[in-house]
């Protein structure tokens, strides 16, 4: 890539073209939005780049504090670490819980991130459940593992299908000395009434569950955050080898995420025309014969059934003007899928050239 406007990407190789871009998880496109860039650049003249030291010696700056109050505010959660980034909030919950826990308990198709993070909880390899499948983590759990004290790693939305973890069934059948480490990174922002992701709605299991969360997806930003109960946020601060050990985040760059936090807890227009659009393109794609979330998640993914449909689906979208967002994930061994991200910014010409581009490779596979 060389460059990514509001819904437009030029990349050599497409004869320098502009295509309409549906990659990457910028659902909002903060991270062009001018109050989030300048808000960067007034740290950066403000602040310089670098505390230059770990938060628990002589690089604990204010403004992380502050940054937290308001991840707890936007939230509404007790309590809120920073960390420098989505994947290691992962790995920092991990440490900040092994203490209390004996074993782990995963999705089969859990972020790679959990796959390490459970590797810090127990010296004991993680359970591995079959993908969102209920019955199957209840077998893994007979009565006489009842007693033992689990964290189940879940993401709460998949990265690459956008599909929804079904949490409180998960929570119900979790033993009860064991907790949930939820990795909302595609669900912040974007799910829940309000946009402060699925498990938006504490139920009274809230105490169970922590969650992780990046700046660098729907924030537009970088950098991540672990929120939940106070006890297990200390323990974090207290335990974690990686909060201990590492720079936290530019100073510059805590400034564009309290913009952004700003910007969507100002305005609900965000979510708004997001969902519309996501509402557009699943109306439009109902009957297409490939199957789609029908939540309000912004993500579409279609996976070709071998590589002669995936070639053919490549040029249709080249075609219509998209970028062919096709990724293989999270090893370059899997199997190829389409992912298509959609932004509230997206104008209806945009959604429509993803809509014909799929009838026409709909069309090629029925020929
Ligand atoms: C589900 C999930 N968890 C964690 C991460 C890591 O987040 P970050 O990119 O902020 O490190 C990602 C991002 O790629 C993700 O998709």
């Amino acid at each position: 890539m060389e460059s990514v406007h509001t819904s437009s990407m030029t990349r050599d190789g497409y004869g320098r073209k502009d295509l309409v871009y549906f990659g990457g998880c910028d659902y909002f496109r903060l991270s062009g939005h001018p109050a989030v860039v300048q808000a960067i650049h007034e740290g950066l003249d403000e602040f310089g780049l670098n505390v230059a030291a770990s938060r628990i010696t002589t690089g604990n700056h204010a403004l992380y504090g502050i940054l937290e109050k308001r991840i707890c505010e936007f939230f509404k959660a007790p309590d809120a670490v920073l960390v420098s980034s989505g994947y290691l909030a992962n790995l920092v919950a991990a440490q900040g819980l092994s203490e209390d826990f004996q074993n782990s308990i995963m999705d089969r198709g859990a972020h790679t991130s959990l796959v390490d993070g459970s590797t810090l909880i127990s010296p004991h390899p993680p359970l591995f459940y079959n993908h969102l499948d209920c019955h199957d983590l209840k077998s893994l759990l007979p009565v006489e593992r009842k007693s033992e004290s689990f964290v189940l790693l879940t993401d709460s939305v998949f990265s690459i299908t956008g599909e929804v973890a079904p949490i409180s069934d998960l929570l119900e059948i979790l033993p009860e000395h064991s907790m949930m480490l939820l990795d909302e990174s595609h669900g912040v922002g974007v799910m829940g009434e309000t946009g402060r992701g699925v498990f938006e709605n504490p139920l009274e299991s809230d105490e169970r569950v922590i969650r992780s969360i990046t700046f660098s997806k729907a924030f537009g930003v970088y950098g991540g955050a672990v929120v939940g109960a106070r006890k297990w946020i200390r323990k974090m601060r207290e335990n974690s080898r990686i909060y201990s050990g590492n720079t936290p985040l530019p100073l510059p760059i805590v400034c564009g995420i309290l913009k952004s936090l700003e910007l969507l807890d100002r305005s609900a227009d965000f979510l708004i025309r997001l969902r519309k659009n996501i509402r557009k393109v699943q109306n439009s794609l109902k009957d297409c014969g490939f199957r789609f979330n029908r939540e309000p998640v912004p993500i579409l993914s279609l996976k070709p059934k071998d590589e002669a449909e995936a070639g053919s689906f490549h040029e249709s979208l080249l075609n219509h003007g998209v970028y062919p967002t096709q990724v293989r994930y999270p090893s370059p061994r899997d199997t190829p899928v389409f992912r298509f991200a959609l932004s509230s910014e997206h104008s209806p010409e945009h959604l429509e050239a993803l809509v014909q581009s799929v009838y026409d490779a709909k069309k090629s596979r029925n020929s």
